[in-house]
């Protein structure tokens, strides 16, 4: 069986891109691998130093992640600021990680223009504590969206680097999980781009009824086809896309010829979607609820998760301290 490491950022909740971009294809992952889920606590330090409320923020996200359908019973899920392994990986990594390569990460450029105001070492390192997240577990597979992609990438490099410095085949080189053809794209409702955080773009699995229609009820879409089988226009295009995965066939086919005739009704459409979404999320909102009303279930988890875990991570920090030669005396 293989392994499989995610993490998942404790700033920001989670939406339906999310929910369909990955999320969804977790469960059949989790059933086939190995699999290690977890709160990465330490790296939202690196944007927002002093928290307003890490713990509650902590907590939502895992109950949305709980709510979504992974499994306590068959994945190990934790917190990752329960596993203090992972920093003594972390700072033995960064002995071999060299100044050039991390200033030349992507990421870390694009938050030096965001946040030219704190440009912290931790935001430098921030993809030596991911990859020491990742090969503490000696993963194979990590399931990795674009964004993150040159964070893997590195990740391999370090596995590379600590295998080749101390003359060892210990860390297995872990690859993109490979979803095949499963995984769609959500566009957001601003007319533009992938669903994201940004207000009026996305919508989250804990948004209530009330609140999905006035986000939907206001996505951006234009002034009607002009005349029959005229293309859709970008902002159009997104809401069927979102439209397909939420809504039954028969309604998209019905709206996809209103549009083709030229007689569409955008309202009309919003109104549909609107109450699709609401009946994809209402059962995950609600599930959200009932496990954030449960702190007796959300500490069994995060106690037996982060025991799991750390036997794994502790294994690995013992091999790692006898292969650099530290020794008892
Ligand atoms: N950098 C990831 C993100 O922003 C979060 C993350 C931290 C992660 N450690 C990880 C993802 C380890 C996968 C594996 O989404």
């Amino acid at each position: 069986m293989d392994t499989v490491v995610s993490g998942i950022r404790s700033t920001g909740n989670l939406h339906l891109g999310n929910y369909f971009g990955a999320l969804r294809n977790f469960l059949k992952m989790q059933r086939e691998n190995k699999c290690f889920f977890f709160i990465a606590d330490y790296h939202s330090l690196t944007t927002h130093p002093k928290p307003d409320d890490i713990h509650g923020n902590i907590k939502q996200v895992l109950a949305e992640y709980l709510a979504c359908g992974i499994d306590p019973e068959i994945a190990t899920v934790f917190v990752q600021s329960d596993v203090p392994e992972v920093t003594e990986l972390y700072l033995l990594l960064n002995m071999n990680a060299y100044i050039g390569e991390l200033e030349r990460t992507t990421s870390f450029k694009e938050k030096i223009r965001k946040h030219p105001d704190n440009i912290n070492a931790g935001l430098l390192t921030y993809p030596v504590l991911m990859a020491a997240d990742i090969i503490i577990h000696k993963a194979n597979h990590v399931p990795v969206g674009k964004d993150q992609e040159q964070h893997l990438e590195m990740t391999r490099r370090f596995a590379r680097r600590f295998n080749t410095i101390y003359e060892v085949n210990y860390f297995p080189e872990p690859d993109a999980y490979n979803f095949g053809q499963e995984l769609i794209k959500i566009p957001g409702l601003d007319g533009t781009g992938k669903m994201g955080k940004s207000e009026g773009n996305g919508i989250f699995l804990a948004d209530p009824p009330e609140v999905i229609r006035r986000k939907v009820m206001g996505a951006v879409t234009d002034t009607g086809p002009s005349h029959p089988g005229e293309e859709p226009s970008e902002p159009v295009k997104n809401l069927f896309t979102i439209m397909k995965v939420v809504s039954d066939p028969a309604t998209v086919k019905y709206f996809t010829e209103q549009h083709a005739a030229a007689t569409i009704r955008y309202g009309e459409l919003k109104k549909q979607l609107a109450e699709d979404i609401i009946r994809v999320t209402n059962p995950i909102r609600n599930r959200i609820n009932e496990i954030l009303a449960d702190n007796k279930f959300l500490a069994k988890v995060v106690r037996e998760g982060g025991q799991k875990a750390r036997e794994s991570a502790s294994g690995t920090i013992r091999d790692v301290r006898e292969i650099i030669g530290y020794k008892p005396f």
